[in-house]
């Protein structure tokens, strides 16, 4: 074994202070959180408790395996925008009957479950995951289908919900839907497009059009029961396959359902592994405050992987990308972790090379954000930092093997890409609450934007307005600021969720096990072309 040394000095000034600073955005982190947690608010979370209904998030822990975690994914989407922190849908993975299952339920305290653009995005996410890792996808539906306001922001995409299900079913992939109240209109295809249905007696109401859509259609006198409702689907048109008296029996069901589903994992589940040899308590003294200040990702690599076992690849070269081999939860993974900041061509061409090598082997890959992009300058550019840069980016975009990304500081400019950032599709992507993500940062943009509004007015013979131009730069670096922030770029799904460092290998963890149930094989060839 090589056992990670480390250096942290949890006695140090800097290690109290790094620690206060972490701890004051988790707190700002559970408090965004609660938001989510609170749904609709006390009016109508208590209204949906007259009514005799579960919440969201007790149908999917009923649904669960008892004392088993459920992983939720982005449960700060719609952040910062005008609608409900949350976006009135909670997705994540949990085990149902020893089975991994990607489960999504509607708030329907959150305007009675209407889907936002936001819900939308967080529902295809969903979808795409439950695809990538076949994954069987368990939809617990009561909603108001489109949020009608924004209807044009939802109604043309929002088609790809009901296309989604159909192509998970046709890859094999088992679908169930578990119908709670409302799932009309197009929310009708949810079921109509599922493996497995349930309804729950005198709640579903599954229909294409109400009765008064009915009424002005076509004339005729009806009602949500006879319309839609789960006695008459389940004994009439078939639509349901079960019916539940209640909500807890429908959920039972599911269980049942899930359990005669005959899922296989591609791998069976590693032995039990060694912990790591430091206090992953020690990952809230890492990260400095300001990411201008450089930290050792050794001292995190060594409080998340098994017994801190790492084997660096190529240690004395490149040295601002550690780079080298553990396991993690008994999953074995090459790792990426930038060390100071700036990547160089050395950098690049040893990521490029890692990253085949991972390939070669069948090695899933995790990369550990803290980077402020590729050096820029004469010198650089004339050693030919794009070419390079480009090989590291055409290694991450054609493998195969499965990715994790963990934004622990900066990602930034292309950094953010040849870390497999978003765009690259890592199976999964956290933040830290420390972390920032931008073009660049925020005083370099407004430095440039600056510079560029100096030369155009000297072009045009202008005076500058030096006044103006401080005022200007101090209100773009605050735009930047807080639009680089995790939370921001949470609410706009650009990650799966933020996350308590402490909890970044268990989170890992989970998401191992959860990738291991699709077969994978790295890519052998079929790279684009590198440029030399
Ligand atoms: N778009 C926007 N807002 C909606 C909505 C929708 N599709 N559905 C419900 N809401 C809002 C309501 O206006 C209400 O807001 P308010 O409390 O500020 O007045 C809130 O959500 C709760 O709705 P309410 O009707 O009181 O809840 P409910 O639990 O009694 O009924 C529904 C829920 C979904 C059955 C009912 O609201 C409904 O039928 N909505 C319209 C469904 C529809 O036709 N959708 C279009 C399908 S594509």
């Amino acid at each position: 074994m090589t056992v990670l040394a480390s250096a942290l000095d949890t006695s140090s000034a800097e290690y109290a202070a790094h620690r206060e600073t972490m701890l004051g955005k988790l707190a700002d982190l559970d408090t965004e959180h609660a938001k989510a947690l609170a749904g609709g608010g006390e009016k109508y979370v208590a209204r949906h408790r007259k009514r005799g209904k579960l919440l969201a998030r007790e149908r999917i822990e009923l649904l669960l395996d008892p004392d088993t975690p459920f992983l939720e994914l982005s449960p700060l989407a719609a952040w910062g925008s005008d609608y409900t922190v949350g976006a009135s849908l909670v997705t994540g993975i949990g085990v149902v009957e020893g089975v991994e299952c990607l489960i999504t339920a509607n708030d329907p305290t959150v305007r009675g479950g209407a889907s936002n653009p936001w819900s939308l995005k967080k529902a295809l996410r969903a979808n795409d995951i439950a695809y990538a890792n076949r994954l069987p996808s368990i939809s617990l539906v009561e909603s108001g289908g489109a949020d009608l306001p924004s209807q044009k922001e939802i109604f043309i995409p929002g088609g790809a919900i009901f296309r989604d299900i159909t192509r998970l079913s046709a890859a094999g992939i088992p679908t169930v839907a578990v119908v709670f109240g409302n799932s009309t209109a197009g929310g009708a295809y949810i079921p109509g497009m599922s493996d497995h249905v349930i309804m729950v007696k005198e709640r579903a109401k599954v229909f294409l059009g109400g009765p008064p859509l009915v009424k002005m259609a076509t004339g005729e006198e009806s009602d949500d029961e006879s319309l839609g409702g789960a006695e008459m689907h389940a004994r009439v048109s078939g639509l349901a396959d079960y019916f539940a008296v209640d909500e807890r029996d429908a959920l039972r069901q599911a269980r049942r359902v899930v359990a005669r589903l005959n899922h296989r994992k591609a791998y069976a589940d590693p032995a039990p592994a060694e912990p790591p040899k430091y206090d992953p308590e020690e990952l809230l003294g890492i990260v400095p405050g300001d990411l201008k200040h450089p930290f050792d990702p050794r001292e995190v690599i060594a409080r998340i992987v098994d017994g801190s076992d790492f084997d660096e690849f190529k240690p004395l070269y490149g040295t601002s990308l550690t780079t080298g081999w553990a396991s993690l939860h008994g999953y074995p993974v090459g790792i990426l972790a930038n060390a100071r900041g700036v990547l160089f061509s050395e950098e690049s061409q040893k990521a490029a090379q890692f990253i085949q090598l991972a390939n070669q082997r069948d090695i899933p890959l995790l990369f550990l954000h803290n980077t402020t992009g590729y050096m820029v300058g004469k010198e650089y550019e004339q050693g030919g930092i794009i070419k390079h840069g480009a090989m590291m980016i055409n290694a991450v975009s054609n493998s195969r093997v499965p990715h994790l990304s963990v934004l622990m500081g900066a990602s930034y400019g292309a950094g953010h890409y040849g870390m497999c950032g978003r765009a690259y599709d890592p199976r999964f992507l956290f933040a830290w609450p420390s972390a920032k993500s931008a073009v660049m940062g925020p005083q370099q943009l407004a430095g440039v934007l600056s510079i560029v509004a100096r030369q155009s007015a000297a072009a045009k013979g202008q005076p500058y307005d030096d006044d103006a131009d401080a005022a200007l730069r101090a209100m773009v670096e605050q735009q930047i600021e807080s639009e680089s922030l995790p939370m921001f770029l949470s609410g706009r799904l650009y990650d799966d969720g933020v996350i308590d460092p402490r909890d970044t290998r268990t989170v890992l963890g989970l998401c191992l096990s959860a990738i291991h149930t699709a077969p994978y094989e790295g890519a052998r060839g079929g790279f684009g072309v590198f440029r030399m």
